[in-house]
């Protein structure tokens, strides 16, 4: 049960256009935010999954663009002692600890760095702090879709702008921003979910000039560490608009610990504070902080993770052309494979192959998101594709 927003807060919204209506949704965004499963507009790997929903034994599980192990063994030792003492609650200490070593590791000062159980709350709150239903949100398509489904959830005007093969797949921020030049967020996510292309830094930083004033810029760097990109954190110098993402979810081997940042300036990080921001960013679980500032410190494992990951995604990228499969060009732990037909049968082939791979996107409904998994993993899936091949037109 969520509790109904505050009277001056649900007078901000209405100021800002929202009905009491979409008052009353905003408030179970917030209070679902750090819990997205079950929400109306999350679709959970249950709802892609073949077979009734329900993994094989020893399944390799190529559909939810996890690292395949756990968090990086260095930091580890760290975890364990938060978890002897996980009788106490989070004190300023770690998270500070965590704040630094961010601040650290991106060339920032500390008061730029949120962490969070996640990066799904901050993500879901962006849409709310600064969209309206007259201020609207724009992202390419396909991308990661929790954006869409909040500004669908709470009837925000939803702007998606196709990617296409004459640039490369990339996101075309020209394109976004004529599509609506009044909105109130534009999203990125690069390296992208699901083609794991990479805008150019150069093409963030001219959104971020060219947006209508009052507007923010969210760049989602779920996937920045399988690349060698540079992070749009360095535009926050001169972009005062920007709101960057990450997530331990992916490289780090840290999903089911939950831990994420935004990194912004205060102005736009207190507008995202206004319903149980502060509660949502102070209770996180220590052992995730710990292990988190830890690996952050461990740049060997980092790269080693990248490059393993590379290796990986072009034995599978190799194993789908030889198949007559293509796949767009990704920089990221997925790869975007078009099978030319309908990829039911397929995805049911692969599960009975004891593989899981992921879902399609409307705009492309011939295609599925494939994770990179470990080498075993790669053989794996190469071994079933001899299965799948039949079924390829
Ligand atoms: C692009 C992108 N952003 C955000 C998330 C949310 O991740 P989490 O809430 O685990 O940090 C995901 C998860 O798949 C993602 O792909």
């Amino acid at each position: 049960m969520v509790a109904p927003l505050p009277p001056h807060i649900q007078q901000e919204f209405q100021e800002r256009g929202f009905s009491r209506r979409q008052i009353g949704r905003i408030g179970l965004v917030l209070g679902a935010g750090a819990v997205m499963a079950g929400m109306p507009w999350h679709r959970s790997r249950a709802d892609t999954l073949p077979l009734g929903g329900v993994y094989p034994a020893g399944a390799i599980l190529l559909n939810g663009n996890e690292f395949w192990t756990g968090p990086f063994p260095s930091a580890l030792p760290a975890g364990q002692k938060a978890l002897l003492n996980g009788n106490r609650y989070l004190t300023g200490k770690e998270r500070q600890a965590l704040v630094e070593a961010v601040a650290t590791y991106d060339h920032i000062g500390p008061e730029l760095v949120t962490p969070w159980p996640g990066s799904s709350d901050p993500l879901c709150r962006t849409v709310i702090s600064f969209c309206s239903p007259t201020q609207g949100l724009v992202t390419s398509n396909p991308t990661y879709e929790t954006v869409w489904g909040v500004a669908e959830w709470l009837q925000i005007p939803l702007t998606r702008v196709p990617l296409r093969p004459d640039n490369g797949y990339k996101t075309d921020v020209r394109a976004m921003l004529k599509a609506d030049p009044h909105a109130g967020m534009y999203y990125i996510c690069s390296p992208n979910n699901p083609t794991g292309t990479v805008t150019p830094l150069a093409d963030i930083a001219w959104l971020a000039r060219n947006i209508p004033e009052k507007a923010v810029l969210v760049v989602d760097e779920a996937y920045l560490h399988f690349s060698n990109a540079a992070s749009a954190v360095s535009l926050l110098g001169s972009c005062r608009n920007l709101v960057v993402l990450r997530t331990f979810s992916k490289l780090f081997g840290m999903a089911g610990l939950r831990l994420g940042l935004s990194i912004a300036h205060p102005h736009l990080h207190d507008r995202m504070m206004r319903y149980d921001g502060i509660y949502q960013t102070t209770m996180l679980s220590v052992p995730a902080v710990s292990i988190g500032t830890d690996s952050l410190k461990d740049q060997s494992e980092i790269a080693k993770r990248r490059s393993e990951t590379r290796q990986n995604r072009q034995v599978m990228q190799e194993c789908l052309s030889h198949y007559g499969v293509r796949t767009v060009p990704s920089d990221a732990n997925m790869l975007m494979a078009d099978w030319r037909t309908a990829p039911g049968p397929i995805v049911k082939t692969f599960a009975q192959n004891n593989v899981i791979i992921g879902r399609s996107w409307d705009i492309w409904p011939t295609c599925s998101r494939i994770t990179v998994g470990s080498a075993s993993d790669v053989q794996v899936f190469c071994k079933a594709m001899e299965q799948v091949a039949s079924l390829i037109k």
